[in-house]
């Protein structure tokens, strides 16, 4: 299963680094999946509202009314239901390429199992939503759509009474039926989006708004298409014919070939054995997290950890342990997914502090602060030269072994956000190495969501804890590589060196940390 998610998430990288070429990192659509989705559902619902106006519920007026909004209205109500349409077809495709991409990316185990099973909710009811919708319109589509469908259900032994039935002939279709389509129609995208909000819960800062730009051009598109290839009806239903041969939406009706080949009860066993097997991915092979944990004599309740945790593992509480602090920071261990970011925004993860003293009020269980400040000190006698460069990268990113020499060294974290800022003030200013490059995965597209955001933030002195002003911002070199850019993190890596060279040399490294200046740096 491994080895298919590593070799699906480069062939991703290699699309997303065109697209990167195209269309510019900040709206590359391949980082903006999510997002993308609810903007097409947004649109669906807004141009649904408007057909519904004017829709007639009536069996035998349901046609009449679209053919009335199609051509009579066609400036409107034409152009309401084509955008309506295709923004139900870009649904689908950004949706199956959001899963795709979600499995791939191994987006899914550990606690983010919630996302995943949530979103196998959402994909049954994009598909109903949209069989319902073709159904109302009740031309020679809705014809087979509604028979194929009916006797699909038929084959469940759920109903007491054939669904099939009602389509008989035209004097059995019951008009109730009908409007109870109608009502489905307008129900499921409701519930729908109850559903979309619960998604995504566990997430701080969910990126459900697609940039500006981004969202101007994929509505100028679907304006466009409406506008040259309209949606139109395929002929009002006739149920004493046979519909011979109709013109599929393959984007919500792909799974109806199937239903004329097979028996009904054989589709549903291949659409439940689907179901349960996504169901169970998140669980293949099963994930260990290693968890934040919080030591609240280091804890001053100042929340930071809280707001930079991007799976909202963290609840601020009322202070239990008697200090004069209002606050204290609780991990819910069900939500963590063990990435560490909350240990780079707390401010008490200072590698100046005493060594006996050196535990943050949140750390991660196993890779504590202490044992970091051990592991840039230990990496650092290891290397020579003078233009030693301290790599610190994501346990998720590509892999740098190949750039390990004898004035390079690669610490390897969880994310690049759990590396606290004072660190490279400390690797810096006690000369444990000339430079310091950070790296994890691609741009805009952390595997833990903010990491590389809040690292970037951290550093420009935007968003707590700042690295201080101090520290020669010469000596920092970022770039996000993806899997498919180690070239390019190497000419990086040897240009950042040969800046290295021009800077006068730095203090002799080594100091230990001592007790009085680590007082005078925490306050
Ligand atoms: C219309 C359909 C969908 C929409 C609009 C949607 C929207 C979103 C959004 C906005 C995010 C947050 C992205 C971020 O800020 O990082 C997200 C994350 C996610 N979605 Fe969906 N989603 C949809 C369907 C699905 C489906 C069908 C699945 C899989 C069965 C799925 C699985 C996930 C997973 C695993 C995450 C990531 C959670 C994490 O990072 O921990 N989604 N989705
Ligand atoms: S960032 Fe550190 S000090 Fe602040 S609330 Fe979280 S654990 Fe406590
Ligand atoms: S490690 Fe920290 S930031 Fe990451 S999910 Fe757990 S509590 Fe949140």
């Amino acid at each position: 299963m491994q080895a298919v998610k590593r070799i699906g998430r480069y062939a991703f990288e290699r699309f997303e680094s065109l697209f990167d070429t195209i269309f510019g990192v900040q709206h590359n659509p391949l980082y903006h999946l999510g997002a993308l989705g609810w903007f097409f559902y947004w649109i669906v619902a807004v141009s649904g509202i408007y057909l519904y106006i004017f829709f007639d519920t009536g069996v035998h007026q349901a046609y009449e009314s679209v053919e009335y909004l199609t051509y009579t209205q066609w400036y409107a109500g034409g152009i309401a239901r084509s955008l309506h349409r295709y923004a139900s077809d870009a649904l689908i495709i950004v949706m199956l390429l959001h899963l795709l991409r979600e499995f791939m990316m191994d987006r899914l185990r550990g606690p983010r199992w919630f996302s995943w099973v949530i979103g196998i909710a959402i994909l049954w009811l994009v598909f109903a939503c949209g069989i319902t919708g073709y159904w109302i319109v009740w031309d020679k589509l809705a014809q087979y759509v509604a028979i194929a469908s009916s006797e699909w259900l038929d084959s469940l032994p759920l109903f007491g009474q054939s669904i099939a039935r009602n389509f008989l002939h035209d004097s059995t279709l019951s008009g109730r039926f009908f409007s109870l389509m109608v009502f489905i129609h307008i129900a499921v995208p409701l519930i729908l989006l109850f559903i979309l909000w619960v998604h995504i819960q566990r997430m701080t800062q969910a990126d459900v708004n697609p940039p500006k730009a981004l969202a101007l051009s994929v509505f100028a598109a679907l304006l466009v298409l409406s506008l040259i290839y309209p949606a139109e009806s395929q002929g009002p239903a006739d149920l004493s014919r046979v519909t011979s041969s109709v013109g599929l939406d393959w984007f919500y009706m792909a799974v109806y070939p199937l239903i004329d080949l097979f028996s009904g009860l054989t589709v549903w066993a291949m659409a439940g054995l689907a179901t349960v097997l996504l169901f169970i991915l998140p669980w293949i092979p099963r994930k260990k997290t290693s968890l934040a944990v919080v030591d609240l004599e280091n804890c001053n309740g100042c929340s930071r950890c809280a707001l930079d945790c991007p799976f909202s593992a963290i609840a601020m509480r009322p202070r239990s342990d008697g200090s004069p602090f209002a606050q204290e920071a609780v991990v819910l261990s069900s939500k963590c997914v063990g990435c560490g970011i909350c240990v780079g925004a707390c401010p008490t993860a200072t590698p100046f502090r005493r060594h006996s003293a050196l535990i943050a009020g949140i750390e991660l269980s196993d890779h504590p602060v202490m044992q970091l400040r051990q592991q840039v000190m230990q990496t650092s006698e290891g290397l020579t030269g003078s233009t030693r460069i301290l790599i610190f990268n994501c346990a998720t990113g590509p892999d740098l072994g190949a750039l390990r020499d004898n004035a390079t060294a690669v610490l390897t974290l969880s994310c690049i956000g759990q590396l606290p800022p004072p660190f490279l003030d400390f690797i810096i200013t006690r000369g444990f190495a000339e430079g310091v490059l950070l790296t994890g995965c691609r741009e805009g597209d952390c595997h833990y969501r903010l990491g590389s955001r809040w690292s970037k933030q951290r550093i420009a002195r935007e968003r707590d804890p700042y690295l201080r002003e101090r520290v020669p911002r010469e000596r920092l070199e970022i770039f996000w590589a993806g899997v498919d850019q180690s070239s390019e993190l190497s000419s990086r890596l040897r240009a950042f060196r040969q800046r290295l060279a021009q800077l006068d040399p730095v203090r002799a490294k080594g100091r230990p940390p001592d007790p009085t200046e680590a007082a005078a740096e925490n306050a």
